[in-house]
């Protein structure tokens, strides 16, 4: 499963990209406008520093406006993934676009139906979102495996991303779903490195340590 960063901050991308694992970012609008800068510019910016897929968002309604946002974005650099929601007109833009050659990120999805149709469109990537299912008293993550088993029982080169991750188990869950992305906001990525025994392990191996002249 690839590991993609679910932020805006820079910083925190620049970290997470020293520690080696992160292969590619997603933002929205909320996410950004915490920021206070401008989308285009803080996309650039976090191209610069993944060298992977980022995705960007569309906040157009009809499918032409779409369409003409999503070539708009997708010209911004060619690591850019448009975010396109789930929606009827978000679905023919999808088809449109993704017959270019542009890469598009399916949001706002919440059941496999959605996940399939988002596919059959030709979106490179379809987002679950968990936390928001599992907030609403529904099981996120089953939406991740069954679109994982139905794109694999029909081959469908979709890659399903599982994304609105809370918790660091959220992150095992969506790997054992077989998910082949996730997008981790920065403080749950920062907390899946740790681990108490690994600290108290540090300590004492650097105690022992001391006891004998350094190589
Ligand atoms: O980027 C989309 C998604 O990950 C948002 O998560 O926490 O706002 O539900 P959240």
């Amino acid at each position: 499963m690839r590991i993609f960063m679910d932020t805006a901050n820079i910083e925190d991308i620049r970290r997470g990209v020293a520690m080696g694992v992160v292969d590619g970012v997603t933002t929205n609008p909320s996410l950004v406008a915490k920021e206070g800068i401008e989308y285009r510019d803080r996309v650039l910016e976090i191209c610069e520093v993944v060298q992977g897929p980022v995705s960007a968002e569309c906040i157009s309604e009809a499918a032409d406006d779409l369409v003409e946002e999503a070539r708009r974005i997708a010209a911004w650099n060619e690591h850019v993934v448009v975010k396109i929601p789930m929606t009827e007109a978000g679905l023919a833009a999808i088809k449109r676009v993704s017959a270019e050659g542009i890469k598009v990120n399916t949001t706002l999805i919440f059941s496999p139906n959605q996940a399939l149709l988002a596919a059959r469109a030709g979106a490179t990537y379809v987002s679950p979102f968990i936390g928001r299912l599992n907030d609403a008293g529904h099981d996120g993550m089953a939406v991740v495996r069954e679109s994982v088993q139905i794109f694999e029982a029909f081959h469908l080169p979709t890659q399903v991303l599982a994304a609105s991750i809370r918790l660091p188990r959220d992150v095992t869950d969506a790997a054992l779903a077989g998910s082949h992305v996730a997008t981790i906001p920065a403080n749950v990525l920062f907390e899946m490195v740790k681990h108490p025994l690994t600290d108290s392990g540090i300590e004492r191996f650097l105690a022992d340590a001391k006891k004998y002249t350094p190589v």
